[in-house]
């Protein structure tokens, strides 16, 4: 049995690509190019945000891709600074301008910040979707408390949650409020953004596959339905990355590489960004 391609989305009956393309790169810029080479691999689903400086290039290489703007499941960003309602809206339309696009479909909210007002932010965030400019809505980096806060202060549906998770860091409890809320999960930094390459555990299963330890992280997430967005700059790993479908690992495996979560796993920890700290 292969997974399947895509992530269903519960509440709409929409779908996302299950491996999704990072643009956030750490140092130097993003050029259109190597979204170009993301497509052509056949990522259909690329994840930006205002916050990264990459929408125009994400843009641009979308068009010149060739391929049909519905084709592709374009995710962007409106940053921890913009959560006030008048804000929020300017944040979403230079978004747009910057992609030179005339919708999102996955609008998130990057960050929450100590003074998020949920009965504020949330109508803004559902106004997007409202007037068109995101088809679906979402939010990123929030807590199991803020989730419930968010669900019940949206008055549109949510559909999806982004987080960090990796086999670095232990999710169990944020996954399963995101299946209680009905939301897809997006696992941003899946490859631990470059600190699971030399584990022992990974390297061992990665060798007896035949296969590179990005494969095997970038499975291990796809098999438990949470859509990694991993990220590189060079064309033979970014298609190295997408090649996770003809293989499957086994409950053991699984197991193996579930246990290597660890108390310091988190990668991406703004301090004091996060109100009342992780749990
Ligand atoms: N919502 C949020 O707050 C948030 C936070 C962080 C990230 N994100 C999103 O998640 C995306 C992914 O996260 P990330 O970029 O931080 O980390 P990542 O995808 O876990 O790791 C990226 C790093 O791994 C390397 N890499 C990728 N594939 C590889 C392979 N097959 N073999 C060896 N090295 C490989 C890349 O280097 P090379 O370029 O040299 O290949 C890059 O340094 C971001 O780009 C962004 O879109 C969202």
């Amino acid at each position: 049995m292969t997974a399947p391609m895509t992530l269903p989305i519960a509440r709409q009956g929409n779908a996302i690509p299950i491996v999704g393309f990072g643009t956030s790169p750490l140092t130097g810029g993003m050029s259109p190019d190597i979204v170009v080479a993301a497509l052509k691999a056949g990522y259909r689903h690329i994840d930006t945000g205002r916050k990264y400086g990459t929408e125009g290039a994400v843009g641009d290489g979308m068009r010149a891709s060739g391929l049909p703007r519905e084709d592709i499941f374009l995710t962007t960003k409106v940053s921890h600074e913009h959560l006030k309602a008048d804000d929020f809206a300017k944040s979403v339309d230079a978004s747009l301008a910057a992609l030179k696009l005339d919708y999102i479909d996955l609008l998130l909210i990057h960050w929450p910040s100590p003074d998020i007002d949920m009965k504020v932010t949330m109508p803004a965030l559902a106004k997007a979707k409202q007037q068109g400019k995101a088809r679906m809505i979402g939010v990123a980096n929030f807590t199991t408390r803020l989730l419930d806060e968010a669900v019940a202060a949206c008055p549109e549906p949510l559909v999806a949650l982004q987080a960090e998770y990796h086999p670095f860091l232990d999710q169990t409890k944020l996954l399963a409020a995101a299946r209680r809320h009905k939301l897809a999960f997006i696992a941003y930094c899946p490859l631990g953004r470059g600190r699971l390459f030399d584990d022992p555990v990974l390297n061992d299963i990665a060798k007896a596959r035949g296969r590179s330890v990005a494969q095997i992280a970038l499975r291990w997430s796809v098999q438990q339905d949470v859509a990694p967005i991993p990220f590189s700059s060079n064309p033979q790993r970014i298609a190295d990355n997408f090649n996770v479908f003809d293989f499957e690992l086994s409950d053991e495996e699984m197991k193996r590489i579930s246990a290597l979560k660890r108390a310091d796993g988190r990668v991406a920890n703004p301090v004091g960004r996060v109100p009342g700290g992780w749990d």
